[in-house]
């Protein structure tokens, strides 16, 4: 009884926050200035952070989840677009809990797939050289940083990391937990750290 009232209750309020999720998301786009289409859905909060400089454009039919109650696979934490260069995503994107960091130039295609947690950086974030690294004045701008292409209908597994400069082309697959450092042909399956080849895509 005392079951059924509370799932009676989570049922009730999940449905509720899933008429403000979308909305709020759509403003917080807005006040960003990113282009996006009406046909957008957003389970959960996330968080947006574009610079002067940034720029992002979303097709139809982005799925985003975040958090506890919509993103069930565990480590969640809030989907994450932080922007101070040019983030393009396609038509129906799906992903969830996934933080993309664009300095530079990040573009996902069409029907693309991105699993809970992965993280994308098109940049290191910081200099390879130690005596630049400890400028804080000049360690950002010395990263090195890299174009990320992600192709059309390509499958992104849980948790995987995937690093500056690399192209994962089109309808390949990237196994659960993999680091890619470097381009992955069109329809093939890479898993790993470093991602290696596993098979072709049947
Ligand atoms: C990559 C994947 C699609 C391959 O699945 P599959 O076709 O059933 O392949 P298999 O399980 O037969 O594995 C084939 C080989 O790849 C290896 N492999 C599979 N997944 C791997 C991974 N994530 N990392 C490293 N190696 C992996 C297997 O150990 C096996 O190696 P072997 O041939 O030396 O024995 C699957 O393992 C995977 O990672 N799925 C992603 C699930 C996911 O994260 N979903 C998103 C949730 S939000």
């Amino acid at each position: 009884m005392v079951s059924h009232i509370y799932k009676g209750i989570r049922k009730v309020t999940g449905l509720a926050l899933s008429y403000i999720y979308t909305p709020y998301t759509k403003l917080i786009f807005y006040l960003n200035g990113v282009k996006f289409s009406k046909h957008l859905s957003i389970n959960g909060f996330m968080k947006v952070f574009v610079t002067r400089r940034g720029q992002v454009t979303i097709g139809k039919k982005l799925l985003i989840n975040s958090g506890h109650n919509h993103n069930i696979i565990g480590r969640q934490q809030k989907t994450i677009f932080w922007v101070e260069g040019k983030l393009i995503i396609g038509n129906n994107v799906g992903m969830s809990s996934v933080a993309i960091i664009c300095n530079h130039d990040i573009e996902i295609g069409n029907d693309v797939t991105i699993g809970g947690n992965t993280v994308i950086y098109d940049t290191d974030f910081h200099s390879l050289d130690s005596t630049i690294r400890i400028d804080k004045s000049k360690d950002k701008t010395n990263a090195k940083k890299g174009k990320v292409t992600i192709k059309n209908r390509v499958f992104i597994g849980a948790h995987s990391t995937i690093l500056k400069g690399v192209t994962i082309g089109e309808n390949s697959i990237i196994g659960a937990c993999s680091v890619i450092t470097k381009d992955i042909p069109a329809n093939e399956i890479w898993a790993g750290n470093p991602a290696k080849f596993i098979k072709r895509v049947k």
